[in-house]
């Protein structure tokens, strides 16, 4: 068999964290450290404190040449600083000999978020303080350990530590604060700065640092990774890169902040916890950096997103779900991402050595008398090997490759029900067996690289053999349906556990012959609904193709479209439907309905029906807009209404007249189509209607902008004599004079909102309608 190798010498194994895997908390004078306050589990994990000679064992039978380990600090400095506790280190001491005895070669992260209580208790990683106790930690653990360590390691993934920490309180010690956050950041690069200076005055070898490094990208360049993007996304995707991978990048790197994100730290946490010559300190040589790469973040452009909490800046993003191959843990599985990550990297910093320090992958194993055959982590593993050697052969200087990670163990806030592991841990007896995943990279370590063709997975005809039934029957099972005797299904079933065999999209379709089409329906596009349903074919577009479906666009203009459509879907060729607008009260949705094909509207439907809708909040935001009209004292209040068979017109009147209502006030109508000059029309005719006319809500920024036309005719000044609010917040709305208030509708949230309902439909889950809220944007013209 030819093999796809990697460069000679390259490094093969297995990266752990103390925390996770150790145990024996209390032995030994361990202190406290912040995740046993955190975590809601017992923290007995792997008891590796007590088994390590058994899995150095495992490590070398499976050929290892690398083992990562973290430190734990609190068993070093039980209270974090002050006195060493020098029978701490003894565990680390007998690991170190265990290892070199074995031939695997020690790389240490000395950070692998186990804070000390007490330095949490004292300001944790938010004060300056806790930098400089890590450096003394730093210099005792050298000073007993360095003789046997090869590659030092300061901190691991200092933008979760901090982040998720501090900023969202997801992780331990559990803080919510932006400001808090952006310390924190600043303190762990420091403490890196430190403890490399402290790692190398006692001797070290090699110090490097440890980042999770993130591509970011759109939902559409999931798929299409050269898509081009409008400038807003362009915007959101540099903005997310600064503050997820930048932030540490470039002042460990190249010794400085990036400078759009200084103004940022400043708005949140000011800049006093920066002094001068931190950043010198920072970018202290560094031997090697280690990549942990596990998925992307995907993000676009939303306005109305208020920030996230673990990127404090982020507003105005939206952090999107892509329908693609996701682990257990929910995360996107981009292989192709690490290709490009590893290509940056190189670019643009040619001099750093690297080493992916973590990959891998939880999925839920099952545990057969067979074994466990986790070809899903077997696959994981593999095509993220092939990104490595796809960019070590374009000259990434890629040292070598650790898997997250040897052992089940306890995944910090997510606790045991995570399974990373190359080797499975039953907790309760602490027995480990190895999975399949285990044996295979043996394999590749053995002839260092993968095979040249991808391992024959078993298919659909293995599994029909096996269990000597017909492949339709296979197909039946795996698609759980009630027609199989409980005998043939446990032996199916039997067979699929036993080769590890994952079903297909050929087992799939075998019996619920599925196409992967999915029709994409357009009316005809009205005037002022453009620009939404130009958007909205772009998301729905890129979602759905990046979960593997084809699109097919179908315009339903004539009655003579609307049967060729009905036809097309009723002879099976798509799999589901998506159908918008449904404004107008057509009969096209019902037809479509009677089908039987998955069908999910944008917008809700003029007739009511059972078929789910995404559609945003029109009453509550004409409502939202009456209410501010009312609340900035104005009390003649006319409404320009559009064509009211559409069905968010009539939502926008109902909300407009319930707000009047509440206020005891009678509305005023003036009925309008969708143009400007209507809208100016309407507006002319409201003002003659009541001469006291001191405001207008328009239900569209266009015929808004009518209005504002019109009242500049009649020589009224908006908003002084008249104020006037629209709806939409199309991009003409921020740009007339006065600027427009007006009703923002979450255009992003709509598609995916409408990718995700048909998803869901077409695996045959129960769907419920969406409806997303809006929002007031205040602007000059109230
Ligand atoms: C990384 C952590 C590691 C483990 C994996 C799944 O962020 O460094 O400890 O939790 O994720």
């Amino acid at each position: 068999m030819s093999t796809a190798a990697f460069p000679e010498g390259f490094i093969w194994g297995v990266s752990t964290s103390a925390f996770q895997i150790e145990g024996a908390t209390s032995a030994d004078g361990r202190g406290q450290s912040i995740w046993d306050t955190f975590s809601a589990d017992r923290a007995d994990a792997c008891d590796h404190y007590h088994r390590y000679r058994e899995d150095v064992r495992l490590m070398k039978d499976l050929g290892m040449a690398a083992y990562r380990f973290s430190v734990s600090w609190p068993r070093v400095f039980p209270d974090g600083s002050g006195k060493l506790h020098a029978a701490g280190l003894d565990f680390y001491d007998r690991l170190l000999d265990e290892l070199l005895d074995a031939g695997i070669t020690p790389y240490a992260t000395l950070y692998h978020w186990d804070l000390p209580q007490a330095l949490e208790d004292a300001g944790g990683w938010p004060s300056r303080d806790t930098a400089r106790h890590f450096a003394d930690y730093a210099a005792a653990v050298a000073d007993r350990l360095g003789d046997r360590v090869d590659t030092w390691f300061t901190v691991n993934e200092p933008w979760v530590a901090a982040f998720l920490g501090y900023g969202s309180g997801i992780h331990a010690p559990g803080r919510e604060s932006a400001a808090d956050a952006f310390r924190a950041a600043h303190h762990l690069l420091l403490a890196h700065g430190l403890g490399a200076q402290a790692l190398r005055a006692a001797g070290a070898a090699r110090v490097g640092g440890v980042l999770n490094i993130s591509p970011v990208m759109t939902p559409g360049q999931v798929s299409d990774a050269g898509r081009a993007l409008s400038a807003e996304d362009a915007e959101a995707v540099a903005r997310i890169d600064v503050l997820a991978n930048r932030q540490f990048l470039e002042p460990m790197l190249r010794g400085a902040y990036p400078p759009e994100l200084l103004p940022i730290i400043e708005r949140t946490a000011g800049l006093g916890h920066v002094h001068d010559g931190d950043l010198e300190l920072i970018s202290q040589p560094m031997d090697l950096l280690g990549v942990n790469y596990y998925t992307p973040l995907v993000v676009q452009a939303q306005p109305s997103e208020p920030a996230d909490p673990a990127y404090p800046g982020s507003e105005g993003v939206l952090f999107c779900t892509v329908p693609t191959a996701v682990t257990a843990m929910g995360w996107p599985i981009v292989p192709g991402c690490l290709t490009h990550l590893l290509r940056r990297l190189t670019a643009e910093y040619p001099d750093t050595e690297l080493m992916i320090t973590e990959n891998g992958a939880d999925f839920v194993d099952v545990v057969t008398g067979g074994g466990i055959h986790d070809v899903e982590r077997i696959s994981f593993i593999e095509e993220h090997l092939r990104a490595v050697r796809a960019a070590v052969q374009d000259g990434a200087k890629v040292r070598g490759f650790l898997v997250w990670t040897l052992l089940d163990n306890l995944e910090w806030a997510d606790g045991y029900r995570r399974k990373f592991g190359l080797v499975h841990v039953d907790f309760a007896t602490q027995r480990r067996r190895l999975k399949d995943s285990a044996l295979w990279y043996r394999d590749v370590i053995k002839r260092n690289g993968l095979t040249e063709t991808r391992p024959k997975r078993p298919t659909l005809e293995t599994v029909a053999a096996r269990s000597g039934v017909s492949r339709a029957t296979v197909s039946r099972v795996v698609n759980g349906e009630a027609s199989v005797s409980p005998e043939v299904r446990e032996s199916v079933l039997r067979a699929v556990r036993e080769l590890g065999y994952v079903p297909n999209a050929a087992a799939r379709s075998l019996v619920t012959r599925r196409t992967n089409t999915i029709a994409l329906v357009l009316s005809v596009p009205r005037q002022g609904g453009d620009q939404l349903t130009a958007a909205v074919v772009q998301y729905v577009t890129s979602l759905l193709e990046g979960a593997g479906k084809q699109i097919t666009l179908m315009l339903a203009d004539t009655a003579d479209s609307h049967r060729r459509i009905v036809q097309h879907v009723q002879a099976g060729l798509v799999d589901g439907v998506v159908l918008l607008p449904p404004d107008r009260g057509d009969t096209l949705a019902e037809r479509l309905s009677r089908t039987g094909v998955p069908i999910v509207l944008l917008g809700k439907p003029a007739i009511a029906s059972m078929m789910p809708y995404v559609d945003v909040d029109n009453a509550g935001g004409a409502k939202a807009a009456t209410e501010h009209l009312l609340a900035r004292g104005r009390r003649h209040i006319g409404m320009i209404c559009g064509p009211m068979d559409l069905v968010a017109v009539q939502d926008r009147l109902d909300g407009h007249r319930t707000a009047m209502r509440q206020a005891n006030r009678q509305p005023m109508l003036a009925l309008a189509d969708l143009t400007r000059s209507s809208g100016a029309a309407a507006t002319e005719q409201l003002l003659s209607d009541d001469p006291a006319l001191d405001a207008v809500f328009a239900a569209t920024d266009q015929l808004a902008i009518g209005a504002l036309q019109a009242a500049r005719e009649a020589g009224r000044r908006v908003p002084e004599d008249l104020a006037i609010a629209g709806f939409d917040d199309i991009d003409a709305a921020s740009a007339t004079t006065p600027g427009l208030t007006t009703i923002r509708i979450p255009v992003a949230d709509q598609a995916l909102a409408v990718a995700r309902l048909l998803l869901s439909r077409l695996e045959g889950r129960h769907t419920e309608s969406v409806v997303l809220p809006t929002r007031l944007v205040v602007r000059d013209s109230t």
